[in-house]
Parts: structure tokens; C-alpha cells; sequence
């Protein structure tokens, strides 16, 4: 369906572009993906804006005012949309349909748990989001008609949205423009203002959105913290304030000390200062945590290991759900596959498999091999029972 590698600018290639443009400077790479066309047709994203659990926004503007209304809609209201002016947007589309996945393919020259989602949008002519700038870096690729794209390539500090939802920017002033065409791909890193609106043309114009990640401080120290406290003893300490020989000269009026101020530093640092072991099966858990209307479930009948690999023998094939969020870390002698904000100790033989649950949808499974490791048969069996991994037929 797509290539699965980008076409680089002349003259430059993919470590080039680490170097010196990733999270640094915006930058066109036309034709990027030559030939590459939306294969979910307006009508099929307007479906999926309708379906519960999809999270979709209907963006319009008239007058210079701009609405947002939030999914899902009925079919009735995106029937009756006007024929400019609006734009219908819908996240995650890859994990509610899997076999769109494999578009996020050429960007896996980062790492895969750096991508947040695919997004779709749909335009009718005038259609846009209005001038906002995303905290994200983003791949905006041209999946059907055309669009202007707006930017502000200099640095600035955007304060004073005017809607805090579409993060708009009040004083926007563009210094480059683009017209995408299908194939067409713009590269933005967070924090540049940007503007992109539908062409007229014959087709409705679609932008795919390839959006990546970046947990803030206050993010990974919210999740530190619960999974501290839901956890105790999993590799973090959790020590309570305490001041063995505190000075009499401490108690003044309420007077928060410079010793107690330092206390507070140390103990924070102390709890701060896991192993690399913890540190890894903290972030990687967090990483994968699934958003709550985004979790496979759990199969309806448990199979066991045997029962597994008879049905691989019998020419069933093992599936990612496309809603199961992976990732690994390993070191030395050690290997933790996380799935779905947990993470699973595992023998340093199955390295392989790990890596193959982390990077394919279709797993390249060896029967015979199989047979011969009862702990890959058992981490498969408990994923299939755990809903991550899918049977299917062919
Ligand atoms: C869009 O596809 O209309 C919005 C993409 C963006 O500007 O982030
Ligand atoms: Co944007």
C-alpha cells in the first residue's frame, strides 16, 4: 500500500535529517511518499466519527469565528455539513483500524513508542484548524486533494490563545507556504505556528497526521507517583519526610528551614535515584499505558499452551490487536517487554520474539521453534488470553 521508506530531498538522507532538522526546523519533502493516496475514503472516516470510543472533532469557521464540536456525531449532522469551511478530524485511526498501521512504516527510523498516533483529517475547501501550534512534533502527510500550509519558521513564544481548545495563535506571521499535493509530506517539530487550509479541488482534502510523543515533567512524575503508591517495594523507595536531629531553631513561626529544605532535595533525589532496572520498568509501563477507550480485552475462553500451538499448526496466525501498546528494554543478561502498562520479566532467549512482538503486527512465528520453548509458548498463550495478541484465520 506505501512504500515502506521516505523519498529524501535531494542530496539528503535520514541521519542528515536527525541531525539537523528533528525537533529543530520545519522542512518540505515533496514527494516524500510518491504515489501514496488515502486508502480510507472520506465516507469511511465520517463512519468512523460516528462510532463510540473514536475520538473525532468538527472543526468550522465562519466570519472569523471558530467552532469545535467533539464525537461522536450522528450521521444525520455530517450529512447536512456545508460545502466549505469545515474540517473533521478523527485520532488513533491506526489502532481502530490496524491494517492502516503499516503508514506509520517509513517513520520507523525513530522509535516506535516516540509515536502517539495516526490522525485523519477531512476538509471541505476553506476547511483548516485554524493557526495553533502542537506541542508535538508531526509528519503531515497529503493523502487526497491539496492544502495550503502556513508557517512561522521563527522561534516564538506563543501566549495568549484566544481558544485554548484548538490552541490558536492570536498573532500569526507566516513566513513560508506550501501547497501539499498527494504524496507531498511537511515536517513540523513542536512549538512552530502553523496554518493549513483544504484547496479547492475536486476530492475532499485528506491529511494524514503522523503525531508523536513527548510526556511532560509533571506527566511522568503523576505516574511515578501512583504507580509508587499502587506498587510499593517494585524497585522505588518511598520514604516518608523525616528529620532525625532537627535544631530547636527550626520550630520559629511556621519557618520552613534551609535544612528542611534540604531534606525535601535529598529525600526527592533519593527516590528518584533507581536503578536503571526500575527506571526502565516504570518508563516503559507508563509508556504503554493504554488510553482507558483504547485497551484490547481480554479473550472470553483461556487457551493453554498446547492448545496454542495446535491452532498454529492447524494455519492460524498470531496478530498484534492494534490496540496493544509495546515496547522493550534490555541489559546484559536481562529483557522486559511492556504491554499495556505492565512489564514482564523475561529469559534473555526470548529476545527475538520480544523484538518481533515490538516491531511487526504479523508475528514471523516458527512452529517447530515454538514447540521447543515452552516460555515463548507461555508469553504467547498469556498474551492471546490477555486479548494483546489476536488468532486469525489465514
Ligand atoms: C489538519 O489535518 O487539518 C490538522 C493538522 C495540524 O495542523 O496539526
Ligand atoms: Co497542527
Amino acid at each position: 500500500m506505501i512504500s515502506p521508506s521516505l523519498v529524501w530531498p535531494a542530496g539528503l538522507s535520514v541521519q542528515d535529517f536527525l541531525a539537523d532538522t528533528w525537533q529543530q526546523r520545519p522542512m518540505k519533502m515533496p514527494a516524500a511518499l510518491a504515489g501514496f493516496r488515502s486508502p480510507l475514503s472520506a465516507d469511511e472516516l465520517a463512519g468512523l466519527a460516528c462510532d463510540e470510543g473514536v475520538e473525532s472533532r468538527l472543526v468550522k469557521h465562519k466570519d472569523g469565528v471558530w467552532s469545535l464540536r467533539n464525537g461522536p456525531f450522528e450521521e444525520s449532522e455530517l450529512e447536512q455539513l456545508e460545502i466549505s469551511d469545515w474540517s473533521l478530524l478523527v485520532q488513533d485511526v491506526e489502532k481502530h483500524l490496524p491494517e492502516l498501521a503499516q503508514i506509520l512504516d517509513p517513520f520507523r527510523f525513530l522509535p516506535s513508542w516516540r509515536m502517539d498516533d495516526l490522525m485523519i483529517s477531512c476538509a471541505a475547501p476553506g476547511g483548516s484548524v485554524g493557526p495553533h501550534v502542537d506541542a508535538y512534533d508531526v509528519f503531515l502527510v497529503q493523502a487526497q486533494g491539496s492544502r495550503r500550509w502556513q508557517w512561522d519558521s521563527k522561534a516564538r513564544d506563543h501566549h495568549g490563545r484566544e481558544n485554548s481548545e484548538l490552541s490558536l495563535v492570536d498573532s500569526f506571521t507566516p513566513d513560508e507556504e506550501w501547497i501539499t499535493q498527494p504524496g507531498d509530506v511537511l515536517y513540523l517539530p513542536p512549538g512552530v505556528a502553523h496554518f493549513g487550509v483544504a484547496m479547492p479541488d475536486e476530492e475532499l482534502c485528506m491529511t494524514y497526521s503522523i503525531g508523536f510523543r513527548a510526556p511532560s515533567c509533571s506527566e511522568m512524575f503523576q505516574d511515578l507517583a501512583s504507580r509508587m503508591a499502587e506498587s510499593p517495594g517494585s524497585g522505588f523507595s518511598n520514604p516518608r519526610y523525616s528529620d532525625p536531629g532537627i535544631g530547636l531553631n527550626e520550630a520559629a513561626d511556621g519557618l520552613i528551614s534551609p535544612a528542611a529544605l534540604a531534606r525535601v532535595r535529598n529525600m526527592l533525589g533519593q527516590a528518584l535515584a533507581m536503578d536503571d532496572q526500575a527506571l526502565a520498568a516504570w518508563f516503559g509501563s507508563m509508556l504503554t499505558e493504554p488510553k482507558a477507550w483504547l485497551q484490547p480485552l481480554p479473550n472470553e475462553e483461556d487457551i493453554n499452551p498446547s492448545q496454542l500451538l495446535d491452532l498454529l499448526g492447524k494455519g492460524r496466525v498470531l496478530r498484534r490487536h492494534g490496540m496493544a501498546l509495546w515496547a522493550h528494554w534490555q541489559a546484559n543478561d536481562k529483557v522486559m517487554l511492556f504491554i499495556d502498562g505492565r512489564s514482564i520479566d523475561l529469559d534473555q532467549e526470548l529476545v527475538p520474539l520480544v523484538r518481533d512482538l515490538c516491531s511487526h503486527r504479523d508475528l514471523n512465528l516458527d512452529i517447530a521453534t515454538l514447540r521447543n520453548s515452552p516460555s515463548a509458548a507461555k508469553l504467547l498463550t498469556d498474551l492471546v488470553n490477555a486479548g494483546e495478541l489476536e488468532l486469525d484465520d489465514e
